[in-house]
Parts: C-alpha cells; structure tokens; sequence
C-alpha cells in the first residue's frame, strides 16, 4: 500500500482522487502497487463526501508523515502551492502536479530541488491536460534531435474559436458557455489572451529541446481581437483560425510565438476542433508525429496527474525529469515569415491599385456581408518587412498571419 495525499480538491483534485479510487483496481493490476489517498488538503470541510475523513487543513499533516511518499499539487496558482510543493520535495516526497504557472515560473528549480532530494518533479498535467505528451518527450522521442514543436495548447480558446465558426455565434456568449463547462480559467484572459497557451509551450519547448525557454520571452497575443468577420474570410479562404503555439529549433536559437493564425487542411491541426488539443512534434528522424485528446476537464486531467503519481510511486521516486540545460537563445519574432490575410476598410474601383502598388501580387476578395470593405493575401514576407509595407496602405481593419507560410 502507497499512500499519497492531494493538495486542493477542487476540478483537478478532485479527478485525481475519483481516478485514483475508481480505477483503483486496475491500477493495482498493472503497477502491483495499491494507492490509497491519506490526506486530501483543502480550506474547505466537504460533509458529506465519501473523502471527508481525508481532509485537512494544514500542510504540516501531510508534511511530517513519513508514510506519504507522494503528493499530487492540484492547488494552482504561485502560492501556496509553491512552498508546499518545496517543502514536499525537501520532505523527501515526489510532487505531480497539473499547475502551468507553478511549472513555467519555477519548474526549473522545483526540478533541481527535487534531483538534490532524490525524488521526482513530474507535471504531465500541466500541458495538454489528458494527452500524454511530457511522457513521450521525456521517454519515447529520445533517439531524435526535436527540431519543432507546435500545436493547440488551450481547449478554452479552441472550443470558442470552433463555436464561432460553426455556429456564428458571438465571441462573448461562446466564452460564457465555456465558462460554464468548466473549461475556461477562473480568469478568462489566461486563456483568451493567449497566456495558458504560451506557458503550456515554454514547458513543452524546453523539454522537447532540452534548452531553458522562459515563458516571459515568448511574444503572445490571444483571440481577442478575432471576429466573426475574421472567421467568414477564413471559411471563404477554406482556412480555420486556430490559436496556435509555434516553436522551432535550429541550433541553440529557439523561435517561439503564440498567435491566432489561419491554417489550411494541409496540417493536421486543422482537424483538431472543440476542447481538443493537439502537439504536432517533429523529430530529425521520425518527422512529424501529432498528439490528440481532451486538453481540459476534470477526469482528462485528473488522469494525467494519477499517472504521474503511479509513476512516481513504483519508481520510489526516481523518474524524475532532468534539469534543462542553458537558457536558449530567443529569435526576434520579427524575423519569422508568414503570408498575411489582411482587411481595408475600402471597396472602390480604385482598391486594387492602390493594394497592388503596396502588395504586387495581391488580389481582392469581397464578400457580400461585408459590401463596405476589401481584404487580400500577401505572399510569404517577414513580420517586418510586412508591417512596414503595410503601412503604406494608410488604414487597415485587421490583420491574421497564414500558416504554413509556404
Ligand atoms: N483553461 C485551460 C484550457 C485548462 O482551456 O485549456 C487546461 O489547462
């Protein structure tokens, strides 16, 4: 029998501990171990739960028992879970944890902390909530140098993004009904301005190349300024728009960027709607590899953080995942290349000309809905070389990059 405790017995916690207990059997089966969940901390009482004789209310508890030798951070947020998860580790016990903050802030030195104390930082949950991706990256694709990684880190943004496009609904209403599944952050510009998303591929980035990526140098817009406009131009163009996170690799100089960006039915996240997730990877000699599933939820992420504990419970703490190597060094966004799908605020006989004088090769488009105004497609050009040429054009309604940029 290992025991474990479980900080916060909120959405996540709460699945860890249904995961742990209903599917007890079968993790007994196929680790020989039985888990029993000793302590759930939480500010709360909870009369009534099947768990209530689990709860406390002081670390200390979970702390000073020499039997927990595991313990599963479902608290998110900086603090407490940071101190917890030090004090954990420093106790001798490994943490699992879902929390992306926790990890992108001080993943790096919770994962030192924990190597000094021979036990083990492990946060599968903290990405992708229930597709197994830190698993794979730090065990199954270690016979390639990883030269990309990019995909759709955030169900929250992905589900409102595919609500838009295939029931025109308004941004707002599709926010608050994500809200409502319990998909969205408590505070929605996590997820809508595109932070969740650039944490989820510092994390994933610095594992894939083994290189420190801090989720503070990589450049991040969200959906917000996308519009129901936007995405009619998109479904015209057969494009989707999707709020992607990009990495790539040459060398030590790392590009990373999240951004809303059209793709076409050329990639195979295209095809990833709703709450779903989805890691494309490519390896120098395995190519292209894509992992799907549900990227939030209680019992996907719940899933992911047990396995986690598993984990840690059948090694007694020695699976850890090593420390990353330098700093990488960070490429100016400015220099990456996309074609541009760009709006003016213009339909007149004289449009053409003036966007061709700026944009050789552009043609128009006019959709009826939108009689008052004229967008184009650029070829392929660098951020710079297109915001500058784009201000030649005076006004313009908006802009979305196009991906793949070739
Ligand atoms: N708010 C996050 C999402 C939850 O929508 O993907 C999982 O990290």
């Amino acid at each position: 029998m290992a025991s474990v405790a479980v900080l916060g017995y909120g959405t996540v916690g709460s699945g860890v501990v249904e995961v742990l207990q209903k599917n007890a059997d079968e993790i007994t089966r196929k680790s020989g171990v039985r888990i029993d969940v000793k302590y759930i901390l939480d500010i709360r009482e909870f009369p009534g739960d099947p768990n209530e004789n689990a709860i406390v209310h002081d670390f200390a508890v979970i702390e000073s028992d020499p039997e927990v030798k595991v313990v599963a951070e479902a608290m998110g947020g900086l603090h407490p879970a940071y101190d917890f998860t030090r004090r954990a580790l420093e106790a001798g016990k490994s943490v699992c944890t879902s929390n992306k903050e926790l990890v992108a802030e001080f993943g790096t030195e919770l994962t030192q902390i924990a190597a000094q104390h021979g036990v083990s930082y492990l946060y599968e949950a903290s990405c992708g909530g229930g597709i197994p991706i830190i698993r794979p990256l730090r065990n199954a694709l270690t016979a390639d140098v990883i030269t990309g990684l990019s995909g759709i880190f955030n169900g929250t943004t992905n589900f409102i993004l595919t609500r838009m496009e295939k029931e025109g609904h308004d941004y707002a209403d599709v926010l608050a009904e994500a809200q409502a599944m319990g998909y969205a952050e408590r505070n929605p510009a996590a997820d809508v301005e595109g932070y969740d998303t650039c944490r989820k591929l510092a994390i994933l980035a610095s594992l894939a190349y083994g290189v420190q990526i801090s989720y503070k140098d990589i450049r991040t817009e969200g959906i917000t300024k996308v519009t129901a406009a936007d995405i009619a131009y998109a479904s015209f163009l057969q494009y989707k728009i999707k709020l992607l996170g990009i990495s790539r690799r040459s060398g030590d100089r790392v590009e990373a960027v999240v951004l809303p960006a059209m793709i076409g039915c050329d990639t195979p996240l295209y095809a990833v709607d709703d709450v779903f997730n989805a890691i494309l990877v490519r390896g120098n000699m395995l190519d292209d590899v894509m992992f799907y599933g549900k990227g939030a939820g209680k019992l996907p992420t719940g899933s992911a953080v047990a396995s986690d504990v598993i984990e840690a419970v059948v090694s007694g703490g020695k699976c850890g995942i090593l420390p990353q190597g330098e700093p990488a060094v960070p490429v100016d966004p400015e220099t990456m290349s996309y074609r541009f799908f760009v709006r003016i605020p213009e339909n007149t006989d004289a449009t053409q000309e003036k966007v061709s004088a700026v944009f050789e090769d552009a043609s128009l488009i006019n959709l009826e809905e939108y009689p008052q105004e004229s967008a184009f497609v650029t070829g392929v050009m660098t951020e710079k070389e297109f915001t500058e040429k784009v201000a030649g054009l005076g006004s313009v309604t908006g802009w979305i990059r196009i991906l793949p940029a070739e």
